[in-house]
């Protein structure tokens, strides 16, 4: 048998996880293949020689978890740091701290509230559309912390987001706007958080570090041209498991699966630190991007090995995504949903291939919850069909 025991499609988390699993659950060997001409998926990072920023290629991504099991699991191949993610604002020339917070309310009110004050206002301004439904994302911006700080902080970055009027977006977009009645800014509230002590590409490498892992770049896994392709793999029934676009394994047959993408505009400082922070928003429309990502100052404990005198940001445009464009957000709507059901179903009944990750299953995910369920489909499905050949 020329083909190893187990091909994976895709050397994000989802792949690398399976992978590091059935080496070492099985023993079995194990080809991962990725089109892009890295590993690491969407995670991945490079060092930027001129200013010693670790530049994260996809967005920044930023570690955190609750999950014992994922904790325990991704300590075992990097260690963590001990930063502490916090986002600012920039709004009508002024600099806020979020989450919406008692600071951000405070500031923006010009105010000395207590929790108790400014719960009571915020409700008071929420209710402005009191026993209406709402009828758009407007609507229930209004209705979850009322319009002053809708508008100033939600409108016009959702805006943005979307590229398209809030008035025209769903309600059912903005679930919740938590409101912190205290000064705490630190943005996730899960357990344990950081960033990978030798960057990101460090703790990929070494999850398969092991002569039973090989890796093909730059191999897409449509192209029969190359041998761990779709057609070749499914004639001789080896194990697949794929994390790509599930639409695309289908040939988009039932059709596309709609995402949104990010544009990133590289912009290069004379100056030590821009921001002074590692993440800005730009509240506003007059600012065309949505956030701006300072790479340097995520990582304050490699100052000797940064260049005090540049630094490096990145501008952030979202927009709708064609089929060529990198897929980032799920659109999710209601005909999403349908459509995905549908695939989801065909997916089920593919014989010795097992769907995963956030292309495959049309979700997004945070980078622990794709390792989790990575554990689980290894041990609930991937096994299962390893063992049964
Ligand atoms: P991916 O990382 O997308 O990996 C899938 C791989 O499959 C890709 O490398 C792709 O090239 C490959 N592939 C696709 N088609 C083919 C093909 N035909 N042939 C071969 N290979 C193929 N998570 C966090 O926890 N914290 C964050 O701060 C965070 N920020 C994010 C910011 C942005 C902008 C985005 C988009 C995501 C963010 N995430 C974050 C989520 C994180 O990126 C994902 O959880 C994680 O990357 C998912 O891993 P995956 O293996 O499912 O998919
Ligand atoms: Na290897």
């Amino acid at each position: 048998n020329e083909y190893p025991d187990l091909v994976i499609v895709g050397a994000g988390l989802f792949g690398l996880t399976v992978a590091q699993q059935a080496v070492e659950k099985l023993g079995v060997n194990v080809r991962i293949i990725d089109v892009r001409d890295h590993i690491g998926g969407n995670a991945y990072s490079y060092m930027d020689p001129e200013t010693g920023a670790e530049i994260h290629k996809y967005g920044a991504h930023l570690f955190h978890t609750s999950n014992k099991r994922v904790w325990d699991y991704v300590n075992r191949f990097t260690s963590f740091t001990d930063y502490v993610h916090r986002v600012y604002a920039t709004h009508d020339g002024e600099v806020y701290p979020l989450p919406i917070n008692l600071g951000t309310v405070n500031q923006f009110f010009r105010a000395h509230y207590t929790p108790a004050e400014a719960k009571a206002l915020i409700e008071e301004q929420a209710g402005e559309l009191a026993g209406t439904d709402p009828a758009n994302l407007n609507d229930q911006g209004i209705s979850l912390i009322g319009r002053p700080l809708y508008e100033a902080f939600i409108k016009n970055y959702t805006a943005k987001q979307w590229q398209t009027d809030p008035s025209e977006l769903p309600a059912s977009i903005i679930k919740r706007l938590p409101v912190r009645f205290n000064y705490n800014n630190r943005y996730f509230k899960d357990t344990w958080e950081g960033l990978p002590v030798d960057g990101y590409t460090a703790w990929f490498e070494k999850m398969i570090d092991d002569p039973r892992i090989e890796v093909s770049l730059n191999t897409d896994f449509f192209d029969e041209s190359q041998p761990y392709n779709k057609r070749a793999l499914l004639e001789a029934g080896v194990p697949v498991v794929y994390t790509g676009p599930v639409d695309r394994y289908f040939d988009y047959d039932l059709g596309e699966l709609k995402w949104r993408t990010v544009d990133f505009k590289e912009v290069r400082y004379d100056e030590g630190d821009h921001f002074g922070c590692p993440v800005m928003n730009f509240s506003d429309a007059d600012v065309p991007y949505t956030r701006a990502i300072e790479f340097k100052n995520f990582n304050p404990e490699r100052a000797d090995q940064q260049n005090p005198d540049k630094t490096v940001v990145w501008e952030e445009y979202s927009r709708f995504a064609d089929r060529d464009d990198e897929p980032y957000y799920p659109i999710n709507t209601e005909a999403d949903k349908a459509l995905y059901a549908q695939y989801k179903q065909k997916a089920a009944e593919e014989p010795n291939v097992v769907f995963g990750g956030r292309l495959g299953t049309y979700a997004y995910y945070d980078m622990h919850n794709v390792i989790d369920q990575a554990l689980t489909a290894y041990e609930e499905q991937i096994e299962p069909m390893l063992k049964k050949d």
